[in-house]
Protein backbone atom coordinates (compact mmCIF):
# COMPACT_ATOMS: atom_id res chain seq x y z
CA UNK A 1 0.00 0.00 0.00
CA UNK A 2 1.26 3.35 -1.16
CA UNK A 3 1.79 6.14 1.89
CA UNK A 4 0.64 8.91 0.05
CA UNK A 5 -3.03 8.90 -1.26
CA UNK A 6 -4.00 11.56 -3.35
CA UNK A 7 -7.66 13.17 -2.84
CA UNK A 8 -9.50 14.38 -5.82
CA UNK A 9 -12.16 17.13 -4.14
CA UNK A 10 -15.07 16.92 -6.28
CA UNK A 11 -17.49 19.28 -3.97
CA UNK A 12 -17.72 22.31 -5.91
CA UNK A 13 -19.16 19.71 -8.93
CA UNK A 14 -20.73 16.76 -8.28
CA UNK A 15 -21.36 18.70 -4.64
CA UNK A 16 -22.70 21.43 -6.25
CA UNK A 17 -24.45 20.07 -9.27
CA UNK A 18 -27.69 18.75 -7.80
CA UNK A 19 -28.39 21.11 -4.95
CA UNK A 20 -32.02 22.98 -5.82
CA UNK A 21 -31.14 26.51 -5.72
CA UNK A 22 -27.87 27.88 -7.78
CA UNK A 23 -25.38 28.99 -5.67
CA UNK A 24 -23.90 32.13 -5.94
CA UNK A 25 -20.52 32.39 -8.27
CA UNK A 26 -19.27 34.09 -5.13
CA UNK A 27 -19.78 31.32 -2.53
CA UNK A 28 -18.33 28.60 -5.25
CA UNK A 29 -14.68 31.21 -5.79
CA UNK A 30 -14.84 31.18 -2.04
CA UNK A 31 -15.26 27.00 -1.00
CA UNK A 32 -12.84 26.35 -3.84
CA UNK A 33 -10.31 28.94 -2.64
CA UNK A 34 -10.74 27.24 1.17
CA UNK A 35 -10.37 23.79 -0.15
CA UNK A 36 -6.70 24.90 -1.48
CA UNK A 37 -5.97 26.61 1.83
CA UNK A 38 -6.62 23.58 3.43
CA UNK A 39 -4.30 21.90 0.65
CA UNK A 40 -6.46 19.80 -1.74
CA UNK A 41 -3.95 19.51 -4.69
CA UNK A 42 -6.67 18.79 -7.08
CA UNK A 43 -10.17 20.72 -7.06
CA UNK A 44 -13.05 19.59 -9.90
CA UNK A 45 -13.92 22.76 -9.77
CA UNK A 46 -16.97 22.85 -12.22
CA UNK A 47 -18.84 21.30 -15.90
CA UNK A 48 -19.05 22.85 -19.23
CA UNK A 49 -22.21 20.66 -20.30
CA UNK A 50 -25.53 22.14 -21.03
CA UNK A 51 -26.73 25.15 -19.01
CA UNK A 52 -30.52 23.00 -19.59
CA UNK A 53 -29.15 19.86 -18.56
CA UNK A 54 -27.44 21.46 -15.19
CA UNK A 55 -28.35 25.13 -14.42
CA UNK A 56 -26.21 25.07 -11.36
CA UNK A 57 -23.01 25.06 -13.43
CA UNK A 58 -23.97 27.61 -15.91
CA UNK A 59 -21.62 30.12 -14.46
CA UNK A 60 -18.60 27.94 -15.04
CA UNK A 61 -16.30 30.87 -16.92
CA UNK A 62 -17.14 33.31 -14.41
CA UNK A 63 -15.78 30.43 -12.05
CA UNK A 64 -12.18 30.50 -13.69
CA UNK A 65 -12.71 33.66 -14.70
CA UNK A 66 -13.07 34.98 -10.55
CA UNK A 67 -11.06 31.99 -9.60
CA UNK A 68 -7.12 32.47 -7.30
CA UNK A 69 -5.24 29.87 -8.66
CA UNK A 70 -3.35 28.40 -6.49
CA UNK A 71 0.49 27.36 -7.38
CA UNK A 72 0.66 23.50 -7.42
CA UNK A 73 -2.88 23.29 -7.54
CA UNK A 74 -5.34 21.64 -10.59
CA UNK A 75 -8.56 22.58 -11.52
CA UNK A 76 -10.05 20.31 -13.40
CA UNK A 77 -14.07 20.45 -14.74
CA UNK A 78 -15.97 18.19 -16.54
CA UNK A 79 -16.31 18.40 -20.51
CA UNK A 80 -19.29 16.36 -22.55
CA UNK A 81 -18.31 17.19 -25.99
CA UNK A 82 -16.19 19.71 -28.07
CA UNK A 83 -18.25 22.20 -27.24
CA UNK A 84 -17.53 21.62 -23.82
CA UNK A 85 -13.63 21.69 -24.85
CA UNK A 86 -13.96 24.70 -26.66
CA UNK A 87 -15.22 26.64 -23.95
CA UNK A 88 -12.76 24.90 -21.45
CA UNK A 89 -9.74 25.97 -23.27
CA UNK A 90 -10.92 29.42 -23.68
CA UNK A 91 -11.78 29.52 -19.61
CA UNK A 92 -7.85 28.32 -19.42
CA UNK A 93 -8.12 25.15 -18.53
CA UNK A 94 -5.64 22.24 -19.18
CA UNK A 95 -7.18 19.29 -16.86
CA UNK A 96 -11.03 17.75 -17.96
CA UNK A 97 -12.83 14.77 -17.30
CA UNK A 98 -15.25 13.36 -19.90
CA UNK A 99 -17.80 10.57 -18.08
CA UNK A 100 -19.82 7.90 -19.56
CA UNK A 101 -21.00 4.82 -17.77
CA UNK A 102 -21.19 1.24 -17.48
CA UNK A 103 -24.88 1.01 -18.25
CA UNK A 104 -26.93 2.34 -21.68
CA UNK A 105 -29.91 3.23 -19.71
CA UNK A 106 -28.00 5.89 -17.09
CA UNK A 107 -25.70 7.39 -20.54
CA UNK A 108 -29.52 7.85 -21.86
CA UNK A 109 -30.71 9.48 -18.56
CA UNK A 110 -27.52 11.64 -18.02
CA UNK A 111 -25.65 11.97 -21.61
CA UNK A 112 -28.66 11.41 -24.33
CA UNK A 113 -26.30 8.87 -25.57
CA UNK A 114 -25.56 5.39 -25.79
CA UNK A 115 -21.94 4.67 -24.31
CA UNK A 116 -20.48 3.75 -28.28
CA UNK A 117 -21.73 7.42 -29.35
CA UNK A 118 -20.05 8.52 -26.07
CA UNK A 119 -16.91 7.58 -26.63
CA UNK A 120 -17.66 8.51 -30.37
CA UNK A 121 -18.25 12.27 -28.93
CA UNK A 122 -15.41 11.86 -27.21
CA UNK A 123 -12.78 10.65 -29.47
CA UNK A 124 -12.23 14.24 -31.36
CA UNK A 125 -12.09 15.91 -27.56
CA UNK A 126 -9.46 13.64 -26.59
CA UNK A 127 -7.10 14.14 -29.50
CA UNK A 128 -7.80 17.66 -29.61
CA UNK A 129 -6.76 17.35 -25.72
CA UNK A 130 -3.35 15.83 -27.04
CA UNK A 131 -2.26 17.78 -29.47
CA UNK A 132 -3.08 20.96 -26.91
CA UNK A 133 -1.18 19.09 -24.11
CA UNK A 134 -4.64 18.78 -21.98
CA UNK A 135 -4.56 15.70 -19.46
CA UNK A 136 -7.96 14.11 -19.68
CA UNK A 137 -9.40 11.83 -16.74
CA UNK A 138 -12.05 9.85 -17.76
CA UNK A 139 -15.20 8.57 -15.48
CA UNK A 140 -17.18 5.68 -15.65
CA UNK A 141 -20.57 5.56 -13.85
CA UNK A 142 -22.64 3.33 -12.10
CA UNK A 143 -19.81 0.51 -11.80
CA UNK A 144 -21.68 -1.23 -9.28
CA UNK A 145 -25.25 -0.68 -9.64
CA UNK A 146 -27.38 1.63 -12.18
CA UNK A 147 -31.05 3.23 -11.17
CA UNK A 148 -32.44 2.60 -14.33
CA UNK A 149 -31.28 -1.12 -14.82
CA UNK A 150 -30.20 -2.31 -11.96
CA UNK A 151 -27.17 -4.74 -12.02
CA UNK A 152 -24.44 -4.07 -13.74
CA UNK A 153 -21.74 -6.52 -15.50
CA UNK A 154 -18.79 -6.77 -14.48
CA UNK A 155 -17.39 -6.92 -18.14
CA UNK A 156 -19.35 -3.99 -19.18
CA UNK A 157 -17.53 -1.98 -16.38
CA UNK A 158 -14.36 -3.19 -17.49
CA UNK A 159 -14.82 -3.05 -21.40
CA UNK A 160 -15.97 1.13 -20.82
CA UNK A 161 -12.91 1.41 -18.71
CA UNK A 162 -10.67 0.00 -21.03
CA UNK A 163 -12.23 1.94 -23.63
CA UNK A 164 -11.45 5.56 -22.23
CA UNK A 165 -8.11 4.12 -20.97
CA UNK A 166 -7.19 3.63 -24.20
CA UNK A 167 -8.67 6.47 -26.00
CA UNK A 168 -6.10 8.53 -23.48
CA UNK A 169 -7.50 9.47 -19.95
CA UNK A 170 -4.61 9.39 -17.84
CA UNK A 171 -6.28 8.36 -14.68
CA UNK A 172 -9.95 6.10 -15.12
CA UNK A 173 -12.04 7.04 -12.05
CA UNK A 174 -14.47 4.11 -11.21
CA UNK A 175 -18.04 5.64 -9.96
CA UNK A 176 -20.62 3.67 -7.71
CA UNK A 177 -22.92 6.49 -8.88
CA UNK A 178 -25.98 5.69 -6.38
CA UNK A 179 -23.69 4.07 -3.94
CA UNK A 180 -25.10 0.92 -3.80
CA UNK A 181 -22.28 -1.03 -3.41
CA UNK A 182 -20.52 -3.16 -0.87
CA UNK A 183 -16.99 -4.02 0.14
CA UNK A 184 -16.39 -7.49 -1.42
CA UNK A 185 -17.96 -6.10 -4.77
CA UNK A 186 -15.79 -3.19 -4.85
CA UNK A 187 -13.06 -5.34 -4.81
CA UNK A 188 -13.69 -7.54 -7.80
CA UNK A 189 -14.61 -4.26 -9.42
CA UNK A 190 -10.59 -3.31 -9.00
CA UNK A 191 -9.30 -6.46 -9.71
CA UNK A 192 -11.19 -6.78 -12.88
CA UNK A 193 -10.64 -3.56 -14.36
CA UNK A 194 -6.63 -3.73 -13.11
CA UNK A 195 -6.15 -6.46 -15.06
CA UNK A 196 -5.74 -3.85 -17.80
CA UNK A 197 -5.19 -0.43 -15.92
CA UNK A 198 -2.35 0.23 -14.09
CA UNK A 199 -4.41 0.35 -10.32
CA UNK A 200 -2.19 3.67 -9.84
CA UNK A 201 -3.91 5.14 -12.81
CA UNK A 202 -7.49 4.25 -11.35
CA UNK A 203 -9.26 6.20 -8.78
CA UNK A 204 -11.95 5.36 -6.77
CA UNK A 205 -15.04 7.85 -6.61
CA UNK A 206 -17.87 6.37 -4.32
CA UNK A 207 -21.42 7.94 -2.99
CA UNK A 208 -22.38 7.37 0.19
CA UNK A 209 -26.13 6.29 -0.39
CA UNK A 210 -26.07 3.19 2.12
CA UNK A 211 -23.05 4.32 4.45
CA UNK A 212 -20.56 2.21 2.53
CA UNK A 213 -18.20 4.74 1.46
CA UNK A 214 -15.74 4.26 3.72
CA UNK A 215 -15.49 0.71 4.01
CA UNK A 216 -15.71 0.13 0.37
CA UNK A 217 -12.39 2.64 0.05
CA UNK A 218 -10.67 0.75 2.92
CA UNK A 219 -11.72 -2.41 0.74
CA UNK A 220 -9.90 -0.75 -2.42
CA UNK A 221 -6.75 0.65 -0.14
CA UNK A 222 -5.47 -2.82 0.40
CA UNK A 223 -5.93 -3.54 -3.48
CA UNK A 224 -2.98 -0.34 -4.04
CA UNK A 225 -5.93 1.96 -5.17
CA UNK A 226 -4.05 5.69 -4.70
CA UNK A 227 -6.52 7.87 -5.74
CA UNK A 228 -9.78 8.72 -4.01
CA UNK A 229 -12.68 11.32 -5.10
CA UNK A 230 -14.70 12.80 -2.41
CA UNK A 231 -16.54 15.58 -1.57
CA UNK A 232 -16.19 18.55 1.64
CA UNK A 233 -19.54 17.72 3.80
CA UNK A 234 -20.47 14.68 1.81
CA UNK A 235 -22.47 17.10 -0.57
CA UNK A 236 -23.00 15.71 -3.84
CA UNK A 237 -25.21 13.84 -6.37
CA UNK A 238 -26.26 13.45 -9.70
CA UNK A 239 -29.54 14.68 -10.85
CA UNK A 240 -29.91 11.88 -13.06
CA UNK A 241 -29.77 9.51 -10.31
CA UNK A 242 -32.38 9.69 -8.32
CA UNK A 243 -32.14 9.13 -4.63
CA UNK A 244 -28.48 8.84 -4.70
CA UNK A 245 -27.02 10.64 -1.88
CA UNK A 246 -23.75 12.79 -1.69
CA UNK A 247 -20.42 11.97 -2.50
CA UNK A 248 -18.56 10.34 0.58
CA UNK A 249 -17.12 13.19 2.76
CA UNK A 250 -13.45 14.53 2.33
CA UNK A 251 -13.31 14.90 6.35
CA UNK A 252 -14.72 11.48 6.54
CA UNK A 253 -11.90 9.79 4.11
CA UNK A 254 -8.54 12.55 5.00
CA UNK A 255 -9.59 11.16 9.50
CA UNK A 256 -9.89 7.57 8.03
CA UNK A 257 -6.83 7.67 6.21
CA UNK A 258 -4.32 9.58 8.66
CA UNK A 259 -5.77 7.44 11.02
CA UNK A 260 -4.37 4.65 9.38
CA UNK A 261 -0.74 6.47 8.57
CA UNK A 262 -1.41 7.76 5.21
CA UNK A 263 -0.70 11.23 4.06
CA UNK A 264 -2.98 13.53 2.14
CA UNK A 265 -0.91 16.87 2.36
CA UNK A 266 -4.69 18.18 3.81
CA UNK A 267 -5.28 20.04 7.21
CA UNK A 268 -7.74 18.02 8.46
CA UNK A 269 -8.99 21.12 10.97
CA UNK A 270 -9.39 23.67 7.83
CA UNK A 271 -11.33 21.48 5.82
CA UNK A 272 -13.81 20.17 8.72
CA UNK A 273 -14.21 24.63 8.86
CA UNK A 274 -14.69 24.24 5.48
CA UNK A 275 -17.04 21.82 5.42
CA UNK A 276 -19.37 23.27 8.23
CA UNK A 277 -18.97 27.06 6.51
CA UNK A 278 -20.62 25.45 3.11
CA UNK A 279 -22.85 22.95 4.78
CA UNK A 280 -24.00 26.26 6.57
CA UNK A 281 -24.20 28.26 3.17
CA UNK A 282 -26.57 25.44 1.47
CA UNK A 283 -28.63 24.14 5.16
CA UNK A 284 -27.15 20.72 4.56
CA UNK A 285 -25.94 18.99 7.30
CA UNK A 286 -22.16 18.62 8.42
CA UNK A 287 -20.29 15.26 8.46
CA UNK A 288 -20.19 13.38 11.22
CA UNK A 289 -16.21 13.44 11.24
CA UNK A 290 -16.36 16.79 10.62
CA UNK A 291 -18.42 17.70 13.37
CA UNK A 292 -16.15 15.57 15.68
CA UNK A 293 -13.08 17.26 14.50
CA UNK A 294 -14.55 20.50 15.10
CA UNK A 295 -15.05 19.83 18.87
CA UNK A 296 -11.51 18.72 19.65
CA UNK A 297 -8.60 21.25 20.33
CA UNK A 298 -6.70 21.92 17.40
P1 LIG B 1 -28.10 16.68 -26.10
O1 LIG B 1 -29.44 17.27 -25.86
O2 LIG B 1 -28.04 15.27 -26.53
O3 LIG B 1 -27.15 17.45 -27.07
O4 LIG B 1 -27.25 16.88 -24.75
P2 LIG B 1 -27.33 18.62 -28.07
O5 LIG B 1 -26.02 18.71 -28.79
O6 LIG B 1 -28.58 18.44 -28.87
O7 LIG B 1 -27.50 19.93 -27.16
C1 LIG B 1 -28.66 20.24 -26.40
C2 LIG B 1 -28.58 21.66 -25.93
O8 LIG B 1 -27.43 21.82 -25.10
C3 LIG B 1 -28.39 22.68 -27.06
O9 LIG B 1 -28.97 23.88 -26.61
C4 LIG B 1 -26.91 22.84 -27.13
O10 LIG B 1 -26.52 24.06 -27.67
C5 LIG B 1 -26.52 22.76 -25.68
P3 LIG B 1 -30.35 24.42 -27.24
O11 LIG B 1 -30.04 24.65 -28.67
O12 LIG B 1 -31.34 23.28 -27.05
O13 LIG B 1 -30.65 25.62 -26.44
N1 LIG B 1 -25.17 22.26 -25.44
C6 LIG B 1 -24.26 22.88 -24.67
N2 LIG B 1 -24.32 24.03 -23.98
C7 LIG B 1 -23.22 24.37 -23.30
N3 LIG B 1 -22.10 23.62 -23.25
C8 LIG B 1 -22.01 22.45 -23.90
C9 LIG B 1 -23.14 22.05 -24.67
N4 LIG B 1 -23.39 20.97 -25.44
C10 LIG B 1 -24.62 21.11 -25.90
N5 LIG B 1 -20.92 21.72 -23.83
C11 LIG B 1 -25.27 16.86 -23.42
C12 LIG B 1 -26.04 16.24 -24.58
C13 LIG B 1 -24.13 15.92 -23.10
C14 LIG B 1 -24.72 18.22 -23.89
C15 LIG B 1 -26.21 17.09 -22.22
O14 LIG B 1 -26.92 15.90 -21.98
C16 LIG B 1 -25.44 17.46 -20.98
O15 LIG B 1 -24.86 18.54 -20.90
N6 LIG B 1 -25.43 16.57 -19.97
C17 LIG B 1 -24.67 16.82 -18.74
C18 LIG B 1 -25.03 15.84 -17.72
C19 LIG B 1 -24.20 16.02 -16.48
O16 LIG B 1 -23.41 16.95 -16.34
N7 LIG B 1 -24.41 15.11 -15.52
C20 LIG B 1 -23.72 15.14 -14.27
C21 LIG B 1 -22.27 14.81 -14.39
S1 LIG B 1 -21.96 13.07 -14.48
C22 LIG B 1 -21.89 12.58 -12.81
O17 LIG B 1 -22.25 13.32 -11.94
C23 LIG B 1 -21.27 11.26 -12.49
C24 LIG B 1 -19.86 11.39 -11.90
O18 LIG B 1 -19.86 12.17 -10.72
C25 LIG B 1 -19.30 9.98 -11.58
C26 LIG B 1 -20.26 9.12 -10.75
O19 LIG B 1 -20.75 9.56 -9.69
O20 LIG B 1 -20.53 8.02 -11.21
C27 LIG B 1 -18.87 12.04 -12.91
MG1 LIG C 1 -20.44 11.46 -8.75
Amino acid sequence: MSDWINIVEVGPRDGLQSEPYTIPTSIKIELIDRLGQAGLKTIETTSFVSDRAIPQLSDAEAVYDQLNRREGVIYPALVPNERGYERARSAGIDHIAIFTAASEAFNQHNINCSIEESMARFAPVVSRAREDGVAVRGYVSTVMGCPYQGEVPLSDVVRVAEALFEAGCHEVSLGDTIGVGTARQAQSVIRAVAQSIPIEQLAIHFHDTYGQALANIFACLELGIETVDSSVAGLGGCPYARGATGNVATEDVVYMLHGMGLKTGIDLYDLAQTGRWIAAELGRPHSRAGQAILKRQR
